[in-house]
């Protein structure tokens, strides 16, 4: 049963019992509070907390999908035998159209008779009485209704119940169904949880997190409509459906393996099979290597794969796996091969010496890691990946501590030289030699907050920071945008710039948690880890600001003595990045 057979078996089940086929959402979501879609339901959060009306949009109250999805918390247990960074997920969705009866009964009928699987168990939710939500009694009911013989095993909160993805949104128990093919058995390996069935009925105002910790007062409120999401990921189905010992042999990869050297252990193969689908699904929505947010995801992935110089061959065999279901990867595979391309003669440019010098040392612990780092810009991923057992005692606190003595270093060296012999400032960002550079390059820096605010403001927020450089002769600002910028555009910036320095606005640092920097609308880097306390920038009033950034400094005081800002040249960087420079007066 290959994959497009059962992909087609799970649309025919549905649609033929009332439920409208809706493709897939981009991975991109549009609630800022997610980086990647993650599951089926994302696309469908509206519909449950009654913000969107289902019959207006499908004409039924039932949908169903198969969800392009990423998920990046495990991104460090790629290459064991289940871990993806990329996956499809197949869900049925329903918005007051049905409940738990027909949820179970059809998740019972498609895994049971559609595709002949056994059931091994299914798992309930316990309760949590502390948070006034009782146990799922009636889902086992009507599983020992359909199977009086089945086993089905009490689960809590952590197991059983979904959501909220992202900083709010509906939730709720789950049931879920566990099979294992005869061979996995054979192995002595557990059964695999094939089907999420998730029911959907509260609302909770904060984040998973919060939800969990029990620390919170903010309380689960009951949604008007109860809702029935469910996601199975096609992976896992294609397994145990296809009998084979694991995802990676299964049709959706065993091309893509198959065009790897035979040089390749297994788990290498198996983490250049996964992070390329990931990097064409990705490069297929437009998404380009950068320092930021989803870009740095992207860059990371195909960091850690061109580490390995493998055959390009491999971008096409992915594109060629999934043209069927998803055409636009024909369109735009010669977009896609660019973008990869175009990272691996930067990769060359810049990473390969690194590598090279990693070659030859011996062992490597953490200032060397740094020194690698801060000479080549080999990051400590792609270091501890690639030195394997070099780098066995290197770990990420004692990098990051290296990273800070240096920060340090270099700020008590600029301190020092602020007494009159000249400043040296280099942020990464922003450089001034002395300290009357340091001044109009602070200004500079403070524009460049302002410019991107504007552009988002004037151009919409798919404009995203790719870059930013600073002297005190002018800002660089790179960022994602499609195309060229119209004279009208640009002008339209510069006027809302000007407007915000016209205005004065005071500007204000405050150190905050992550989590409250960017629950309070901060724009920020997008890093695995970030310190528990970060810098957050603000311009303008609190409850209306102008601008908000994550950012190490140093700022003007007031936007007034910024000066007049002049857009000097737009231009492109490469495909999908636009540059603007600009001067202040
Ligand atoms: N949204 C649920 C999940 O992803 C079905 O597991």
């Amino acid at each position: 049963m290959n994959h497009k057979i059962i992909r087609k078996k799970f649309k025919d089940f549905f649609e033929a019992r009332g439920h409208k086929w809706v493709t897939s959402s981009s991975l991109l979501p549009d609630d800022p509070s997610v980086l990647f879609t993650t599951a089926g339901m994302q696309q469908f959060k509206p519909y449950y907390t009654g913000q969107a009306d289902p019959i207006k949009d499908f004409g039924l109250l039932n949908t169903t999908s198969i969800q392009k999805s990423m998920r990046t918390s495990d991104i460090d247990e790629v290459g064991d035998e289940s871990h993806l960074t990329f996956f499809e997920m197949l869900g049925n969705f329903s918005f007051g159209g049905y409940w738990k009866k027909e949820a179970i009964k059809w998740g019972h009928e498609f895994i049971t008779k559609e595709l002949g699987l056994k059931i091994d168990y299914v798992s309930v939710f316990e309760g949590l009485p502390s948070a006034g939500i009782p146990a799922d009694d009636e889902s086992e009911e009507i599983w020992k209704s359909i199977d009086p013989g089945i086993s089905v095993k009490k689960a809590n909160i952590h197991d059983n119940f979904w959501g909220p993805t992202g900083n709010e949104g509906p939730c709720g128990p789950t049931t879920e169904i566990y099979v294992n093919s005869a061979l996995r058995q054979a192995q002595g390996k557990p059964p695999v949880e094939v089907w999420n069935i998730v029911f959907n009925e509260f609302f909770y105002p904060g984040s998973r997190e919060e939800l969990l910790s029990g620390k919170s007062d903010k309380k689960l409120t009951k949604l008007k409509t109860l809702g029935i999401d469910t996601g199975m990921g096609l992976e896992r189905l294609a397994m145990v459906a296809q009998k084979k010992k694991n995802i990676f042999e299964t049709d959706l990869f065993e091309p893509i393996m198959n065009s790897l050297p035979n040089h390749f252990d297994l788990r290498t193969k198996r983490i250049i099979a996964d992070h390329s689908r990931t990097i064409v699904f990705l490069a297929g929505e437009g998404i380009l290597p950068s320092n930021k947010d989803r870009g740095y995801i992207m860059r990371r992935l195909m960091r850690r794969i061109m580490a390995l110089n493998i055959p390009k061959d491999i971008i096409d065999a992915v594109i060629d796996t999934y043209a069927d279901q998803y055409p636009e990867l024909m369109v735009k595979r010669n977009e896609i091969l660019g973008v990869y391309s175009d990272e691996l003669t930067k990769f060359n440019k810049t990473l390969r010496g690194g590598l090279n010098e990693l070659k030859r040392l011996e062992k490597v612990d953490a200032p060397q890691a740094f020194k690698l780092y801060e000479s080549f810009g080999l990051p400590y991923e792609l270091i501890k990946d690639f030195a394997k057992d070099k780098a066995k005692g290197l770990n990420r606190e004692a990098f990051d501590e290296e990273f800070r003595k240096h920060q340090e270093k270099s700020r008590a060296g600029a301190e020092k030289k602020f007494g009159g012999h000249g400043l040296l400032l280099d942020t990464g960002e922003l450089k001034a030699g002395n300290e009357e550079e340091l001044k109009k390059a602070t200004r500079l820096h403070t524009a460049t907050h302002l410019l991107h605010a504007s552009l988002r403001k004037i151009l919409g927020n798919e404009v995203k920071q790719a870059g930013s450089d600073i002297t005190s002769e002018r800002l660089r600002f790179d960022f994602n945008f499609p195309r060229k910028l119209t004279p009208e555009e640009i002008k339209n910036v510069e006027d809302l710039t000007n407007e915000a320095v016209g205005k004065d606005y005071k500007v204000t640092k405050k150190e905050m948690a992550y989590e409250d920097a960017i629950k309070s609308g901060a724009l920020a880097f997008f890093k695995l880890k970030y310190p528990a306390k970060v810098n957050v920038y603000t311009v303008g009033p609190e409850d209306s600001f102008f601008s908000r950034e994550l950012c190490g400094g140093p700022h003007v005081s007031h936007t007034a003595e910024v000066g007049k800002i002049k857009i000097s040249k737009e231009e492109a960087v490469s495909a999908g990045v636009r540059r603007i420079r600009a001067i202040v007066d």
